[in-house]
């Protein structure tokens, strides 16, 4: 069995997408494992609205999408819209973390999509305000994000290279380090 980080090594932001359609029953268990990322009060503040590849709504999807995504994501299997509720379900009082807890949920997607052998990717890259005019989403929801999840063309993933900071540059043991404040 993969352990957790070889997982998380492997998970990349795949934009070489091969064009297969996404079941439902694989779309299934990526709503799933979105729906058990932890948040703010057990809210579960994430809405998704998705167009499955070849369906009625899938065009629309990828015109809601700027220019340099839509291209590259018109060969994906399912595209998500990401709706953050902005007040929690208690006492309808303001949520202040309902972006945070769409981000793990988002998380929990890619994770499960790289287990699946498909890639999930992340875009901020879209027209929100066509979107919510489109679909008549109220005020009271914000839209983090859109993701596509698809399969990646073959032999890619063992190609493609992503960089990270060290460990050393991102963490510090009890103090904030000035460095982390330079402007570069
Ligand atoms: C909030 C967010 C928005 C992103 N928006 C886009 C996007 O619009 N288009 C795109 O190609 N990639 C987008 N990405 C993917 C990032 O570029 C990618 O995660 C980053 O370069 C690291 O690469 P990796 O995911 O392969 O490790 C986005 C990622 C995040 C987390």
């Amino acid at each position: 069995m993969k352990s957790f980080i070889d997982l998380a090594k492997q998970r990349r932001s795949v934009r070489l997408l091969s064009g297969e359609q996404i079941t439902k029953e694989e779309l299934e268990v990526l709503l799933e494992a979105m729906r058990w990322a932890p948040s703010s009060f057990n809210d579960q503040p994430w809405r998704i609205i998705y167009a499955l590849r070849d369906t009625e709504k899938w065009k629309t999807f990828l015109e809601f999408l700027k220019e340099g995504n839509r291209k590259w994501v018109s060969k994906g299997g399912v595209i998500f819209i990401v709706l953050a509720k902005k007040f929690l379900d208690y006492k309808h009082k303001v949520a202040r973390h309902h972006w945070f807890d769409c981000g793990g949920a988002c998380q929990n997607l890619s994770l499960q999509a790289t287990e699946l052998g498909l890639s999930a990717c992340a875009l901020g890259g879209f027209n929100e305000d066509v979107v919510r005019k489109s679909l008549s989403i109220p005020s009271d929801f914000d839209i983090p994000v859109m993701m596509v999840a698809g399969w990646p063309r073959q032999g890619l993933l063992e190609k493609l290279t992503s960089s990270r900071k060290s460990i050393a540059e991102i963490s510090s043991e009890g103090t904030f380090l000035d460095k982390w404040n330079k402007k570069l």
